[in-house]
């Protein structure tokens, strides 16, 4: 078989805000390998995880977490010092995708559309001061839209009432960008494809449209002009490039058409971690691509390195 009996680990769960999401992608990924001939040891990531690691001795880490210490170069960094190959990007494209700032200001530095933002104070936001809206508040390094506030034109300041739960001092505000909702996976800096989110309710692509049952639906493939969908690969491409990720990126983009057929285009942010169920973004986007979900978590293994 095709794993043929190698060691893995699989990294999941944690204590980040995305605790939960990484258990299912990290259940998923583990079974998918065992059908592929791997000898698959899931970890639940604590403090002491080198301690755990130490004693395993994996040939490979398959890193299916999400969120802070699992996504932001911190579990990288005991990864390379311990010399052990893991899935995914490295140190600096890890930290530089997490922090959203950093990513915007790179990507706008090299020509790559993000909406107008700045770093504030969260009292300026509790104050309802920041920006005309609408505007989107959220948090400098979270995901799954955990913290992500969107104010639009004539809505009270959702903040005045002194009970927002997000505590760290400094949040990003962003224009809001009206219009679609669009993803595309990277995959060894090949994009392989779009898909669209589409939010069956009220509201936006928050926690609970993300992961509820029935929440959002994909387009697989969106339905683009052929200018739209060759500038949304084309940008996505050069994201992954430019931050020096490794294996499997999502990066996730809004569209205004209204505002151009490919100035409309604005890149939100690349996940280094994408989500890894079998219904998650990249696993349906590789699918249409003709890679079923366990040749994708085969090639991402075999993809991993350490030190290069
Ligand atoms: N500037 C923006 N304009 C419109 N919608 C936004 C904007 N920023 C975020 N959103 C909405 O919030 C969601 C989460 O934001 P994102 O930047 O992708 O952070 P994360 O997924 O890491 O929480 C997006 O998928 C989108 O629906
Ligand atoms: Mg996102």
């Amino acid at each position: 078989m095709a794993g043929n009996g190698k060691r893995v680990a699989v990294l999941m769960g944690g204590w980040s805000a995305e605790r939960e999401v990484s258990l299912v992608s990290g259940n998923a990924v583990a079974k998918a390998l065992r059908e592929r001939g791997y000898q698959v040891t899931p970890v639940d990531v604590g403090p002491h995880v080198g301690v755990a690691l130490a004693d395993l001795q994996p040939e490979v880490v398959f890193n299916a977490l999400h969120g802070r210490f699992g996504e932001d170069g911190c579990i990288q960094g005991v990864l390379e010092m311990m010399g052990l190959p893991y899935t995914h990007s490295g140190v600096l494209a890890s930290a530089l995708a997490m922090d959203k700032p950093s990513a915007s200001a790179l990507f706008r530095d090299v020509g790559i559309r993000t909406p107008e933002g700045r770093i504030a104070h969260r009292d300026e936001v509790i104050a309802g001061a920041v920006m005309d809206a609408p505007y989107v508040v959220k948090p400098t390094n979270e995901g799954s839209s955990v913290g992500v506030v969107i104010v639009m034109d004539g809505d009270d300041n959702p903040f005045a009432d002194g009970n927002w739960e997000y505590r760290d001092n400094q949040v990003l505000v962003e224009r809001y960008v009206p219009g679609r909702e669009l993803a595309v996976a990277v995959m060894n800096g090949e994009a392989l494809g779009v898909a669209e989110i589409k939010v069956t309710g009220h509201g936006f692509y928050d926690y609970n449209a993300k992961y509820r049952p029935g929440g959002s639906v994909h387009e697989m493939p969106a339905k683009l002009s052929p200018a739209a969908r060759d500038a949304c690969l084309r940008i996505s491409e050069e994201a992954h490039r430019r931050l020096r990720c490794r294996g499997v990126t999502r990066v996730d983009l809004r569209y205004d058409e209204q505002e151009g057929e490919v100035e409309g285009l604005y890149v939100l942010e690349i996940n280094t971690q994408p989500g890894m169920t079998p219904t998650s973004l990249v696993p349906e986007i590789a699918a249409h691509k003709g890679m079923n979900f366990g040749a994708l978590v085969e090639w991402i293994v075999e993809d991993a390195g350490c030190r290069r």
